[in-house]
């Protein structure tokens, strides 16, 4: 089962190994040919709190029956109604259904924060990414080579 958890230092041992070793999800990330890029424990939970700081952001850990394969994080945007949203899971557990379960989860919380809307964007040849969106209700819009998404929290 697939819950979320703001992100504590106990989190970032297995984070700080999947950002370091899954390349799979670092092409996704950071574009073709990119590698992952070796990050200590202590230096992942630094990077999510000064993103945090610069962004006026929240980061949460994705947990799989406890332990963490991903995170998500979110920004208030638009007057705070709505929360731009980012996130990611190990390569390891895709096409299982579990990025789902994470935007569903995300919906309940953001929902409960009181937005009124989640938006994404990704390029359009994230067709995961994409599908996640859809199965969780989302309405498109197409600029360039990005695809906006926008749910509305009911
Ligand atoms: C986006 C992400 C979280 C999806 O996680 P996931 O656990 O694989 O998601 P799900 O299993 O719930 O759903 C994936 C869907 O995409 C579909 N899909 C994936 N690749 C596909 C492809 N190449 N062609 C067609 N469909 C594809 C799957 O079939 C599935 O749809 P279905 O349930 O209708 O069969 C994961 O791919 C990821 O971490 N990507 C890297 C980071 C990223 O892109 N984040 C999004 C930024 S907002």
């Amino acid at each position: 089962m697939i819950s979320i958890e703001v992100i504590d230092r106990k989190h970032c041992e297995a984070l700080s190994l999947i950002v370091s070793t899954d390349t799979e999800l670092a092409r996704h990330l950071y574009g073709q040919g990119k590698a992952p890029a070796p990050t200590s424990e202590y230096e992942f939970f630094e990077q999510c709190k000064r993103w945090e700081h610069k962004n006026g952001g929240f980061c949460y850990a994705v947990l799989l029956d406890g332990v963490a394969i991903g995170t998500a994080s979110y920004v208030p945007i638009r007057g705070g109604e709505t929360a731009g949203v980012g996130f990611y899971i190990s390569s390891k557990y895709w096409g299982k259904g579990y990025g789902t379960e994470l935007l569903n989860e995300l919906k309940k919380t953001l929902k409960e924060k009181g937005f009124k809307y989640i938006t994404g964007n990704m390029p359009k040849s994230n067709i995961a990414s994409k599908r996640v969106f859809e199965k969780c209700g989302a309405k498109f819009k197409e600029r360039g080579d990005r695809v906006y998404s926008v749910i509305e929290l009911q």
